[in-house]
Parts: structure tokens; sequence; C-alpha cells
């Protein structure tokens, strides 16, 4: 097989707000990254991906960008940034870095133009449409953090349209000039070294441009949804393939919240030149209640029989056609073990158990930071939390609609809300967890004086060495890489089983995803001619004893 860099890769998200502050302002920033380049080649990963570092007033942690061609003074300067990608370089790590191309901030020099009037250079490079003839929203359509979609210009007397917050407009890529534009820009990073973009939200930037009120069973104000696979999506895809990603060999991962595998195949299949891999949500929403008039913080106990059929059908359906982007955590999710599994007694094995399912897929699997030690939710109250997704969700839902109380809210944002990623990063049992030496951004999670990198390192059962090894066996097992892939008891509602295959030898990757202890015998009925290749519980020599609480291991037999 041959075989693109990414896809033996490992690659590592760092947030790099909460990830490590050098100057004491509280805030993470690319000299604290630099710093820490030595902890992420001993982790073995091979790429980081940063959420955006770009010039930003910081309404969405910097997915509201105002320069896209300049580092935010927060994070450090341009020049750190050349410097942290020819540093990252000379260890053989590459650099990705997050194309947030669906929207701007409103500080944009083409947003403050655009505002205007409707006849300059930049009047087209937003989505402006007339009040309706009362005076209201074009249509119903609703944004993500709350509220319309839609925000009147007093300027120009027209409304703009935002999916997100009204600080993040969005752009009209139907113009040509707004494509050309973010091309080069892709260019211009290019050439300073970046190897490969995340993609933001990429599957919303072609908009339907009838501009046709959404479906609304709850009679509501405005209706989010449809912001999805607009009709020249596809089209403007393999425009940035052609334009930028193939001729400069830049490695794509676009974030695709409402696909299935059977869409994901148009986006990852190299003969349609769209991209590498894509982000799909699907299998994250295993917990949530489907069509709840509360969206994501409507929950429900993991469905574990769903999360196993999406992995399946995305393992099976990109079969040849394509390439999976493995990943639970990022900095729209939950901590897993806190989310799934047991981060009380078991953390340690809840956090290596999901780790070996997710591992031992086909695709290049993504850590977020603190994932690596098996970092929890915080149980926040709700003047903790920072994120404006949850603060405007709480109050529509909470205060305005009250269509759930506080407390079910707030036990919601327990299991789910961003902010449970965001918090920062736990260095050390020392003050800010050695974060900062000053005041951090954000509240750290109190666990930091258990769950940090330096105890978890000096630890026998260590959740940073297991992934040192996952890491270590993807880079050097074919099987992993290349094998077949079938799942084993489907029915099963504890226990996660599947097989990889590759040339006459078999792995079974095995997780006991519960707090139960179960019978062995029912999964490995032959006990023979096993080898382990790596397993969560230390005393595990044979297949006679049971499986223990959120015990894990992948082991090997000849066929
Ligand atoms: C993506 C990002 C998220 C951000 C949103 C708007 O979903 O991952 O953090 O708020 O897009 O840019
Ligand atoms: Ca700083």
């Amino acid at each position: 097989m041959n075989k693109k860099w990414w896809q033996q890769a490992v690659i590592y998200q760092i947030y790099p707000k909460s990830f490590m502050d050098s100057n004491g302002d509280g805030i993470g920033d690319l000299p604290g990254i630099i710093s820490k380049l030595t902890y992420l080649k001993k982790l073995g990963v091979d790429a980081l991906w940063l959420s955006p570092v770009y010039q930003s007033p910081q309404v969405d942690n910097g997915y509201d960008i105002a320069d896209y061609r300049h580092i935010d003074p927060m994070f450090g300067t341009d020049e750190d940034m050349y410097r942290l990608i020819s540093l990252a370089h000379a260890q053989g790590l590459k650099i990705v870095m997050d194309l947030v191309a669906n929207h701007t901030s409103d500080q944009s020099v083409w947003f403050q133009e655009s505002r205007k009037s409707r006849d300059n250079y930049f009047s087209d490079f937003y989505i402006w449409r007339d009040a309706k003839s009362d005076g209201s929203e074009p249509n119903n359509w609703g944004s993500n953090f709350g509220g319309s979609a839609w925000e009147w210009e007093p300027q120009r007397q027209q409304y703009y349209l935002h999916y997100y917050a009204k600080q993040q407009p969005d752009l009209n890529w139907e113009n040509l000039r707004v494509r050309q534009y973010i091309f080069d820009m892709m260019r211009f990073w290019k050439a300073k070294g970046v190897d490969g973009w995340r993609m933001d939200v990429i599957t919303s930037i072609s908009k339907d441009q009838r501009f046709q009120d959404n479906p609304n069973p709850f009679k509501q104000t405005y209706v989010t949804g449809n912001q999805d696979n607009g009709p020249r999506m596809h089209e403007f895809i393999h425009d940035i393939n052609r334009e930028v990603l193939s001729p400069f060999e830049m490695m794509s991962v676009g974030e695709s919240p409402s696909s299935t595998s059977f869409d994901a195949r148009k986006f990852v299949d190299p003969d349609r030149e769209e991209l590498d891999m894509v982000f799909t949500f699907e299998h994250m929403h295993v917990d949530r209640k489907p069509h709840g008039r509360n969206g994501r913080w409507d929950l429900q106990p993991l469905d574990l029989v769903a999360l196993k059929q999406i992995l399946s059908s995305w393992q099976t359906n990109l079969w040849q056609h394509g390439w999976n982007a493995l990943y639970f955590e990022n900095h729209d999710r939950a901590r897993v073990t806190s989310r799934w599994g047991n981060d009380q007694q078991y953390r340690y094995e809840s956090a290596t158990a999901f780790a070996t399912v997710l591992h031992g897929l086909q695709g290049t699997p993504f850590i977020y930071q603190g994932e690596e030690i098996g970092m929890t939710n915080p149980n926040f109250e709700i003047n903790d939390y920072e994120d404006i997704e949850l603060l405007t969700n709480y109050r529509e839902i909470v205060q305005e609609k009250q269509t759930m109380t506080k407390a079910e809210f707030l036990a919601a944002a327990h299991k789910i809300s961003r902010d449970n990623a965001r918090t920062p990063m736990q260095w050390a049992p020392t003050s800010n967890a050695g974060f900062s030496s000053g005041h951090p951004w954000f509240k750290l999670n109190p666990d930091y004086t258990t769950v940090n990198v330096q105890n978890d390192q000096s630890n026998e059962r260590s959740v940073f060495a297991y992934y040192q090894k996952l890491i270590e066996l993807r880079h050097r097992s074919q099987i992993l890489v290349a094998g077949t892939y079938q799942l084993n008891c489907p029915k099963n509602t504890r226990i996660f089983e599947y097989e990889r295959i590759y040339q006459g030898v078999k792995w079974t990757i095995i997780a006991n995803l519960s707090n139960d202890e179960l019978s062995i015998s029912t999964y490995f009925p032959n006990k023979k001619y096993h080898k382990f290749i790596l397993k969560n519980y230390k005393d595990r020599k044979d297949l006679e004893c049971n499986l223990r609480p959120w015990e894990s291991f992948i082991i090997e037999q000849e066929i």
C-alpha cells in the first residue's frame, strides 16, 4: 500500500489558550507550545493541529478571525509562529492549522467595509438580505448560539447572516473573490511551512440561495438546522482541492457535522478530489435524544450498540473509498472518561479502554490535549462557565423558554458542554497545575492535584504510557493501518469487540465498557495460541479469568 504520511500518523490537537502559558498572563501561548515540544515528541505523535491562533476578538475563542495572516498578540508574535513551525519540523512534527472560512469576525476589515454600503468592493463578501416588509428577518433561520441567524445593520439598512454569534458573519462563497482570498491565504500559510488544514464547519459554506424558512415542528421563533450540504458545497470543496490542497500537498480534514458514512464518501473518495478525511458528529450523538426540543442538552444514556454500529458503518463504507478521522474528544466535546467511562473508581481503566477501541480502528487517530493523561470533566457551577454556546443556550432554554430547569441543564453541561475540554492543561500538582504562574483565563479542574502529567508519568498505571504504546503500535503495525475490519457481537450492550486481519494475522481488540465483571468464555471460546499485544490490566496473562471492569486488550492470533 502506498500510504500518505497522515495515514500512519497520530495527530494531537492543541487548544492554545489552555495548553501552556509562558509569560504569566494566564493565557496559553505559542512559546508555551514550543516549551512542550519535547513532551509531545515523547508521547510520539506525528503532527499538531492548533485551534485558531490568528488575530481575533475571541468572542468564540478564536473561531472569529479578524486577520487570517497574523497571530493574535495574546498568543505571541508572527515570528513565534514561524519559529514553532520550524522547531516542530526539526523534530519531525507536522503542523496543521485551523481554517475557519465559513465566517470571519465582524472586526475583520472585509466586514467593516462590507457593512458600510451596498456598492463597495467588499459589499458582496458577506450574505446580505433586505428585511421583510414588516421589518423582520428575511427568514426563520436560527443561530447555533441562540436567537436569529440574521442581524440588522443600520448603516447598510440590511440584515446579514451569521450561523454562529452575531460577531461571526458568514462569508459569501458565491462570490469568486471571497474564494480567491481564502485560497491565497491558504497558500500564504503553506509558504510558511504549514502542512495541512482542519476545516471548521466546511460543510456550511454553500447556502441555498432561495433562503426559504426551515421546517418548524416545535413552532419556534427561530429554527437551526439545514446548515450543511448546500447546493454548491461539493463544487467549492473541489475548488479548494484543485487550487490549494493538491498542488501544494496539504492534508485536509473537514468538520462535517451531519455526515453519515454514505455522505462521507462524497468528500473523501480520492477520485472526487475533495478532502482527505472528515470529522463526523454522528458517533458523538449516541447519548442525545433524537429530535429533542433542547437540542444537544437533551441527553440519554450512552447507547453502546448504536456507537458500535455507527463506527462500524464508517469502517465498512469508507473501506478502500476513503479514510477515517478517529476521535472521541476535541475542544467541542467533553472528556470521554467522564462522559461514557467511569472517572472515579476506574479512571485509568476507562480512559485506556476507550483509547484502545479508537486506536485499533482504521483511520487517523486524533488525541485532544489532556486525553493522554485521562483528564476529566469539571462539575462547574453556571457562573464558572465561559463558552458562548453554553451561556447563550442557558439563557434561552432555562431563562427564556423554560423548557429545562437549571438543575437539568447543569446536569447536561456536566456531561457534554464544550467547556469540559477547555480547562487548562494539567501539568503538575503545583499551583495552577503548572499551566501558568499568573491567573489562568479559565478555572482549572480542581482534580489537578491528582490528575496531571507529572503524577501520571510516575504512576505504574500511566495513561500516558499506554498512549505511547498505542502510538508506537500504529507506527509499526501495518495491520492497524491496512487490516480488514469486522465487528463481533454487535448487540452486546457492554462489550466492544472487533477484529483486524492482515496477511494471515488476526488482531482482536476487545473492551469491557462497563463497571461489571463479565465471563470471558463467551468471547474467546478458543483459548489457545494467543499473544497479548497490549493490555490495561497488568495481571492479564491468559484467557482464563473474567473480564474485569473496563478491561481491554489486543491479542494476536495466526490464522
Ligand atoms: C466549529 C468549531 C467550534 C466553533 C464553530 C464556529 O464547530 O469547532 O468551536 O464554535 O465551529 O466556528
Ligand atoms: Ca501567555
